[in-house]
């Protein structure tokens, strides 16, 4: 005989005495700790509640042959609490195996993908979540959002927002190819350079973001105009550059940062008044050469988030953190991709923590991913 199943989720094994055989024997389900307990039969639960059993047969005839008339035995369940399900949706063909583990590790129990989904089909399958689960349960339920474009998964975050009936809400994270925390972690370390070893900030710097068009290029420019950067955007062809500068600046920055474009073409012009250098080109792609670093005067910091070789960035090695550029003339250090992907790991891993049973809902960009991984460096200080 199988135990039923009351309202609450709770089984109840309906079977004192008189009920069912005394020699009745129940499976327990070796995975599940189970709780074996006494319910007295007008109400209240009464004694042994901490009796634990965690696997194989019970037999539960000595039990029951000494039970009293008024009490029936219960099996509860009662670590049997709702999964935090992570419902990650992309637009792309396939979900991120990389956001798949940094989910489970991070402590989403299951992390569901949802492929091809079209932008037009965020609010009926976000609507559709929250209407699933009690709001106690909603805290166990979350939204992240990959894709390759950047605007689209801003677009999509919004949109996964304003379709929220309160109190049934959820937390939401957009984070398109990684590009959002591997920026966060990359302006972050850059920062941090510039701090310990040239007593200055990002305010006021020139920034050149080479191969800047793409994702992780994008959100590094906007994060570091956002913190009072000159960046300028350099790109193969500069109608291209143009119009993501335009888009980083009115979409992402709200207007309130200006980014500026330029052709890769003349970038040793851009390079004399250079103080950092981002290399977020396509991966195995040379971006900067050796005599190009020579030449930059004021150059401080460069980082490469590539971690094919070669090098974005000649000189700069993978492993570098902080590591004096050989030749170069004004003292420059090197962050390599392992360096900056070591701190989008500890961004991405705190942001999708952050969502797990928080209180209240929150919406996770590149803003948030710049403020943990700040704080994350500030802490290994
Ligand atoms: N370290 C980490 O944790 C981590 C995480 C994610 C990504 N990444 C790396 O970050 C980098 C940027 O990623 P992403 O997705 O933003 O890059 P992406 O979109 O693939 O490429 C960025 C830009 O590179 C330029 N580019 C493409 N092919 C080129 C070529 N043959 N020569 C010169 N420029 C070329 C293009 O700009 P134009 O056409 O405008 O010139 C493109 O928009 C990649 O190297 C990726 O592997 C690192």
């Amino acid at each position: 005989m199988l135990p039923a199943c009351d309202r609450n989720g709770i089984r109840v094994l309906d079977a004192g005495r008189g009920h069912v055989a005394p020699s009745a024997k129940f499976h327990v389900d070796k995975a599940l700790p189970y709780r074996l307990g006494f319910t007295k039969r007008m109400g209240q639960d009464c004694f042994p509640k901490s009796t634990e059993i965690h696997y194989g047969i019970v037999n539960l005839s000595f039990f029951l042959l000494y039970l009293p008339a008024n009490y029936k035995p219960t099996i509860r369940y009662p670590l049997m609490e709702k999964p935090f399900i992570l419902h990650m949706l992309t637009t792309a063909k396939n979900l991120s195996p990389f956001d798949v583990n940094m989910a489970l590790d991070a402590g989403w129990v299951s992390a569901l993908p949802y492929i091809n989904v079209e932008p037009s089909e965020v609010q009926g399958l976000v609507q559709d979540a929250i209407f699933s689960r009690s709001t106690k349960n909603l805290k166990r339920t979350g939204i992240f959002i990959g894709g390759r474009d950047t605007k689209q998964a801003m677009d999509m975050l919004n949109t996964a927002k304003r379709s929220m009936v309160p109190p049934f809400e959820v937390s939401v994270f957009a984070d398109p190819s990684g590009a959002f925390t591997t920026a966060a972690g990359m302006v972050a370390a850059v920062e941090h350079e510039l701090i310990t070893k040239f007593n200055t900030t990002l305010e006021g710097k020139t920034i050149l973001a080479l191969g800047g068009t793409g994702p992780v290029g994008q959100a590094a420019a906007v994060i570091s105009a956002q913190a009072g950067a000159n960046v300028r955007i350099i790109g193969r062809q500069l109608e291209k550059a143009e119009l993501i500068a335009d888009l980083c600046s009115n979409e992402f920055g709200d207007g309130k940062i200006t980014i500026t474009a330029g052709a890769d073409a003349d970038k040793a012009d851009y390079m004399k008044t250079a103080d950092v250098v981002f290399a977020t080109g396509a991966a195995g792609i040379e971006l900067l050469s050796a005599e190009l670093i020579a030449s930059a005067p004021q150059l401080k910091v460069a980082a490469d988030v590539n971690a094919v070789p070669p090098a974005g960035i000649a000189g700069v090695d993978a492993f570098h953190n902080g590591t004096p550029i050989a030749g170069s003339n004004s003292g420059a250090v090197g962050i390599g991709a392992l360096a900056i992907g070591n701190i989008k790991y500890q961004a991405q891993n705190l942001l999708l923590k952050s969502m797990l049973n928080c209180e209240k809902p929150i919406y996770l960009h590149f803003e948030h991913a710049f403020a943990v991984a700040r704080d994350y460096i500030k802490s290994r200080a």
